[in-house]
This record gives structure tokens, sequence and C-alpha cells, in this order.
């Protein structure tokens, strides 16, 4: 479908990518795929379907703590800025801060094509006076504004807690790359999840009507569609577990017996009980997180949590480089 009311810009990576990391994963010991792979169509629509399951606290408490901080958000950072979404696949909790900001433009980014472009046009004919410039692209690997649109001072909004994929290494490099894309004095509004009791985690990620299962188990199925891949799903099943001094819920596909599965014409063996490491999602108390900002060279402009404190959200502010003269 084309679009008028959007601008829609490519940018991301083939189909190889998928093929060769996969690949590389499979091969490895202890095998894993990263996350980002997770979200072909299908995958987009179970993720939206998880965070409305009884389980999922994540979203609700960040949808409260971006609307009952909306105006005070929006005191910090003014309004007329450039809104990038890393990941705004389906451009929902954008919508709260939108009448408060009131930016010249707002750019989702987004691995998922059709998720992102119909989620974006939505945006677009809710908010008529908004320009929306949608940009198709794996911000893990490249984060850019597509070249076309306006300037304004820039403020990045990266929700979900999508920074807990991460490990804590890359969140820093991640961070830093979201200095280097707003630009000293840029804002940066982050939700963190942060870390509670095992139960209610691991139950966050395996919930009762295996909306989460299905999710995780779609990559195997991911695999047979585009990679040619022979994963019998009967022989698989979903794992989450919080590895409490890592401070990290995983996930992962739990072979359960001897098989042989044949991707993209190579063959892999997994033993019984063997598993595909396909996600981390950390859990960062507030002064932990203040500190790897710091590091990538942001500070605290304001930290909020939800009324239950299961969630966060940090607006930090990139740094202002002194110049000597
Ligand atoms: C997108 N990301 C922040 C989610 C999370 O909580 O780590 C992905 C997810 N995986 C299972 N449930 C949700």
């Amino acid at each position: 479908m084309t679009s008028e009311i959007i601008r829609f810009h490519d940018l991301h990576p083939t189909h190889a990518d998928f093929e060769r990391e996969a690949l590389a994963g499979l091969r490895r010991r202890p095998a894993g795929i990263p996350p980002k792979f997770f979200y072909d169509e299908r995958g987009s629509r179970l993720f939206d379907a998880i965070t409305s399951t009884e389980e999922y606290y994540p979203t609700r408490a960040e949808i409260e703590i971006l609307e009952t901080r909306a105006q005070e958000i929006a005191a910090h950072v003014g309004t007329g800025s450039l809104l990038v979404e890393p990941g705004g696949g389906s451009c929902a909790k954008v919508r709260i801060l939108l009448e408060g900001l009131q930016p010249c433009a707002y750019v989702p980014m987004d691995i998922s094509r059709d998720h992102l472009r119909m989620a974006a046009e939505q945006v677009a004919a809710e908010f008529p006076w908004l320009e929306v410039h949608a940009a198709h692209a794996d911000f893990t690997h490249r984060m850019e504004v597509p070249p076309t649109a306006p300037e304004g001072p820039r403020v990045a909004f990266f929700p979900g807690s999508s920074i807990g994929n991460f490990h804590p290494e890359a969140a820093v490099e991640f961070l830093a790359a979201v200095v280097d894309l707003v630009g000293p004095g840029g804002f940066l509004l982050i939700g963190v999840d942060l870390p509670k009791d095992k139960a209610v985690l691991e139950a966050a990620y395996d919930d009762a009507d295996g909306v989460t299962a299905a999710f995780n188990l779609n990559l195997l199925e991911r695999m047979n569609r585009e990679l040619d891949a022979d994963f019998d799903l009967d022989h698989w099943t979903h794992r989450a577990i919080y590895n409490e001094p890592e401070s990290r819920v995983e996930m992962h596909l739990v072979s359960t017996r001897n098989q042989q599965v044949t991707v993209a014409g190579e063959v892999f063996k997994f033993a019984r009980g063997e598993t595909i490491h396909t996600e981390n999602s950390h859990k960062y108390a507030i002064d932990r997180f203040q500190a790897m900002a710091r590091r990538a060279g942001m500070n605290a402009a304001g930290v909020w949590t939800d009324h239950h404190g299961l969630f966060s959200v940090h607006l930090l502010r990139a740094g202002i480089a002194v110049v000597d003269t």
C-alpha cells in the first residue's frame, strides 16, 4: 500500500541478515538468536498481544507514568522538537506525549516494515497537524534521521524497556549512539523495567494464555517460512527464567528430544534439554541505570515510577560539550 499521509523511508538491511545472523547463532553453543528477529509481521502482532496480557505489567505501568507525567515531561523538553522513536513499531505510547510536546515532526523507526507503516499512518490520521517520517530501519545497526526530516531540537523516545534487551555494555553503547543522534542538550525519554520478585517477573514472560510462548516459538516458525528450515514445533517448548545474579529474565527455546534440524541447507543437532537462547530482558534499579547513562554522556533530568513501583521512566539530557578557549 502506498501512503500519502506519511513519508516512508526504507533504510533496512536485507533478508540476508536474518539468514547470516540466525545461522551464526545456531552454530554457537549454547545457541542463541538475537531478539530483533522476533518481529516479523506475526511476531509484531504477538508482541502487541503480550502487552495486553494480565501478567505483562510493564506496558500498563509505563502508560500510567506517561499519562500522569506528560505535562511535567513537556515542561522539561519544550515544544517544536524533532521526536525520534527507535523501535516505535506500534507508535502506541507516543500518542500520550504528542499534544503536550507539539513536535515539529515525528520519526518512528522500526524493523517490521508493514507494521510500522500501518501504525505510522494511524498516528498521522489521528494527529493531522503532525509531520510523520517513518523509517524502516534496524536501529541496533544504525540510527539516523531520514535526510528530508525537518530540523528541531532532538528528543529520542525509547519506551517499553527495550533497552533491557541489550547486554549492559551494549546498552551503554546504544545510549552513546542516542547522544550522537540527539546532539548536545538533546533529550532521551526512556522506559526501564525495575528488578522485582522472581515470581512476578517469570509470570510476565510466561503468561497463562501462552501468548509469550507463541511469540518465542514464532522465531522457529519464521525460520521455517523464510530460511527453508524444518523445525518441528511439537519438539520445542518455551522457557522463561529470572537469572537473579544477572538481574535479567532469559527466554529460551528448549529442545524436548534429541533432534536434527536443517536451516538454509545446514544441519544442526540438538540434544534433549539443549536450548536456543532468544532473549535477555535486563532489569535496572534507578541508580544503576543513571550510572550507565552518565557513562554514555547523559545526565538525569527526571525519573518517575508507577504507583506500584514496578517500572521507571527516565528523562536524560545529553551533556553539553565544554570547549576550551
Ligand atoms: C520489547 N521488549 C522490551 C520486551 C521485553 O519485555 O523484554 C519483549 C518481550 N519478550 C517477552 N515478552 C516481552
